[in-house]
C-alpha cells in the first residue's frame, strides 16, 4: 500500500504522537508535528524526574532533524488550517488526556478535546489535499455501561460473565443512558463528529477507540498511562498505590502495533472510515496484579504496593474486541505483553532518565 507523501501529526511531542512521527520519518515521508506541549508542563509539575517533562520532544529534534516540529495549539483554528494545507494525512493524538483532569477542568477538557477535534476536521474539511485523518478515540466513549455487563472473580482476576461478550466489547456496544466523566464525554463528542463526517464522506477519518497503549517514551501516572506509571515506579524503586483489589482486567497493546493500525488506514485509501476498537484483544490481557508479578519477574525487583478505594467509574474488565479492525484493516496486534515490557525495560535503561 502506498505511503502518502506527507503526514501532519498532532500531539506529536506525546507517547502515542511521538511514535506515530517516528513510524512515518523512518519511512522517509515528510512530517509535520505540532504540539502545545501542555503535557511537559504536567510532567514538570508532578515528577521531581523533571527531564522527562520535554524528553519525546528533544528526541524527535535530536533523532529526526528533518520533522518540521513546532509549538501549536489545536485551539488556534486559522493557525492549523494553515498548518493542515498540503498534508495527505492527519494523525490526530493531540488531547487532554486525564480522567481526573477533565473533573477538576472540565471546560479545558471540552476545548482540547471535543472543539480541538472539531477544528481538525474542519481544517481538514478545507484543505485541497483532501487529507485522511486518524483520530485517537478511547474506549472510555463506553461509560459506565461496561460495568452493566456481569463478572466473575477469580484468584488474580475478574473475567466477563457474559458469553456475548467472549471476543470482549465491539464497537456497536451502548454508549447511551450511562455516566461518561468529562474525558469520556468530550471525547466521545469529538468521536461523533468524525463518525458524522466519515460517514457523509465530507473528510476520510476513523476513530480508533483505543484501550490500554504502552510502550517506550510513555510518562504515565497515577493519572494516566498506569502501565508505564507502574513499570517506571518498579523500576524506579518508587511506591505504587492500586485501586481497588488489583483484580480488574485490561487489554495492552503496544504502541509500535497501534501506529501500524494508524498506517493500515491511512495508507489504504479503500479502508472504511468510522470507528475501530483498537488494543491487545483477548490474546493481550492481565490484571493489575498479575502485571506487576510480571514486573518483578522481569526487572529482579519488588513492587512497593499499598491499596486504597476502587476510583468511581473504574472498569472491574475492559477488553476490546478487535475483530473490526483485524476485517477491515487487516490488522492484529504483534507484540505480546511479555515482549512489550522487555522492550519498556530495555528503553529505560538506555534513555538515561
Ligand atoms: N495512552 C493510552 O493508553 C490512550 C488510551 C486511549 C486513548 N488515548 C488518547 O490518545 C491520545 C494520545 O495519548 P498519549 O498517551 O500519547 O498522551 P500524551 O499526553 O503523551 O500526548 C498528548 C500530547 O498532546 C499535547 N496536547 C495537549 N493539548 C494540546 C493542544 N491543545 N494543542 C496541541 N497539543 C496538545 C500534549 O502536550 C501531549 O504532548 C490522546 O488523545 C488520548 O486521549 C490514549
Amino acid at each position: 500500500m502506498p505511503l502518502p507523501d506527507s503526514v501532519l501529526v498532532t500531539g506529536g511531542a506525546g507517547f502515542v504522537g511521538s511514535h506515530a512521527v517516528e513510524y512515518y520519518a523512518d519511512r522517509d515521508v515528510d512530517v509535520t508535528a505540532i504540539d502545545n506541549l501542555s503535557r511537559a508542563e504536567t510532567l514538570s509539575d508532578a515528577d521531581e524526574e523533571q527531564d522527562t517533562a520535554l524528553h519525546n520532544w528533544n528526541y524527535i529534534t535530536e533523532t529526526y532533524p528533518d520533522v518540521d516540529l513546532r509549538e501549536l495549539d489545536i485551539r488556534d483554528f486559522d493557525a492549523l488550517c494553515d498548518v493542515v494545507a498540503g498534508h495527505d494525512a492527519i494523525v490526530h493524538t493531540a488531547g487532554q488526556v486525564a480522567v481526573t483532569a477533565s473533573l477538576e477542568d472540565p471546560r479545558t477538557d471540552f476545548e482540547v478535546n471535543a472543539e480541538g477535534t472539531f477544528n481538525i476536521l474542519e481544517a481538514a474539511r478545507l484543505a485541497d489535499t483532501d487529507p485522511r485523518v486518524v483520530v485517537a478515540s478511547t474506549n472510555k466513549v463506553y461509560g459506565d455501561n461496561v460495568n452493566e455487563i456481569s463478572v466473575e472473580e477469580h484468584e488474580t482476576r475478574y473475567a466477563y460473565d457474559d458469553p456475548e461478550y467472549d471476543r470482549g466489547i465491539p464497537e456497536a456496544f451502548s454508549i447511551d443512558g450511562c455516566e461518561h466523566t468529562p474525558y469520556g464525554t468530550s471525547k466521545l463528542a469529538a468521536d461523533l463528529y468524525v463518525q458524522d463526517y466519515a460517514a457523509r464522506g465530507v473528510v476520510d477519518a476513523a476513530a480508533f477507540r483505543m484501550s490500554c497503549i504502552y510502550g517506550p517514551r510513555q510518562f504515565g501516572n497515577e493519572d494516566q498511562g498506569w502501565v508505564a506509571h507502574f513499570a517506571l515506579s518498579v523500576l524506579r524503586d518508587k511506591p505504587i498505590t492500586i485501586f481497588g483489589d488489583g483484580k480488574q482486567v485490561r487489554d495492552l497493546c503496544h504502541v509500535t502495533d497501534l501506529v501500524r493500525a494508524y498506517d493500515a488506514f491511512i495508507s489504504d485509501p479503500t479502508a472504511d472510515n468510522g470507528v475501530y476498537n483498537i488494543g491487545g484483544g483477548v490474546n493481550n490481557t492481565t490484571s493489575l496484579v498479575e502485571f506487576l508479578e510480571l514486573l518483578e519477574e522481569m526487572s529482579g525487583k519488588t513492587a512497593n504496593v499499598t491499596y486504597d478505594e476502587w476510583r468511581e467509574g473504574d472498569q472491574k474488565v475492559y477488553i476490546s474486541d478487535i475483530s473490526r479492525a483485524k476485517d477491515a484493516l487487516d490488522w492484529e496486534p504483534a507484540i505480546d505483553i511479555e515482549t512489550g515490557i522487555e522492550r519498556f525495560v530495555e528503553w529505560y535503561e538506555s534513555a538515561n532518565i
